[in-house]
């Protein structure tokens, strides 16, 4: 007799998922709406992700939300996503905040109106204690940015003498970049059919697992996470090893 198929709640899971939001104006435009239709409605996706990594316990989740490209869009679509943010954030943080949900806001806050940037911060003040699950959004943020910040950040502290060593390596680098106090990034999702990062994290992704799917990100929900998941599952995670060294590992990152 063959075995049950092992349900998805029994597959490892990732600890850190990070996922490029895409197909909101592709969604909207096939229904003959406006492109910021698109974005109002894959809030819903973004609420069952958040449910969808508290229930399965994933600790770390990072979104693509804006990135340090999209200010080139036509200054309605910008408006309206500045809108959005706006409510998003008067909205749902105190429902996060009631789950154990940690906010963090990653980029370069400094491009957004006072407003948007203040509820930004007092959002990741009011959560900082909570540790259900990290919720990470990517706002303003661009993965060479991220490089170029982390350069920055450590020359200071090379220069105030917070850094002894002015030999910069991985590992004395490693402490500056963006999400750096969390596990690596091991499954990265994008949605909307695009093969490519779109500068998003770069440094962090160096050996997350790679899944591209079709659905638009407004039509995601927790069937197509557990197809993604069940994906990551079925990967193995060599990090430069054999497949035979693989197989009495842990399959974690070496550090
Ligand atoms: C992603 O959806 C959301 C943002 C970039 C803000 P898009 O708006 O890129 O949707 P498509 O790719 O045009 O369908
Ligand atoms: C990436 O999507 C950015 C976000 C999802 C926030 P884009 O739609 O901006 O990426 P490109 O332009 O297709 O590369
Ligand atoms: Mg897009």
């Amino acid at each position: 007799m063959n075995p049950e198929p092992a349900s998805v709640a029994c597959v490892r899971a990732p600890k850190h998922l990070a996922i490029v939001m895409d197909g909101n104006g592709r969604w909207a435009e096939r229904r003959h709406r406006p492109r910021s239709f698109g974005h109002r409605e894959g809030q819903k996706a973004l609420r069952a992700t958040v449910e969808y990594c508290l229930r399965r316990g994933i600790g770390s989740l990072t979104l693509f939300a804006f990135s340090s490209e999209n200010w080139l869009r036509p200054a309605d679509e910008v408006g309206a996503l500045m809108q959005l943010f706006l409510k998003a954030l008067d909205r749902e943080v105190d429902e996060l905040h009631g789950h154990g949900v940690r906010i963090e806001f990653i980029g370069d806050l400094s491009a957004f109106s006072t407003e948007l940037r203040e509820r930004m911060l007092r959002a990741m003040e009011k959560t900082r204690g909570n540790r259900a699950l990290f919720a990470n959004v990517a706002v303003n943020y661009g993965g060479r940015w991220d490089i170029a910040n982390a350069a920055r950040l450590a020359a200071a502290a090379i220069a105030n003498g917070e850094l002894a060593d002015a030999n910069l390596d991985e590992k004395s680098l490693a402490p500056f970049f963006a999400l750096a106090s969390q596990p690596p990034v091991d499954l990265f999702v994008r949605t909307g059919g695009e093969m490519r990062i779109s500068n998003f994290l770069l440094w962090q992704l160096a050996y997350a697992e790679l899944v591209f799917i079709d659905t638009l990100w407004p039509d995601v929900d927790a069937a197509v996470l557990d197809g993604c998941i069940e994906e990551f599952a079925r990967r193995e995670r060599r990090f430069g090893r054999t497949s035979a060294q693989v197989a009495i590992t842990t399959g974690q990152e070496p550090t």
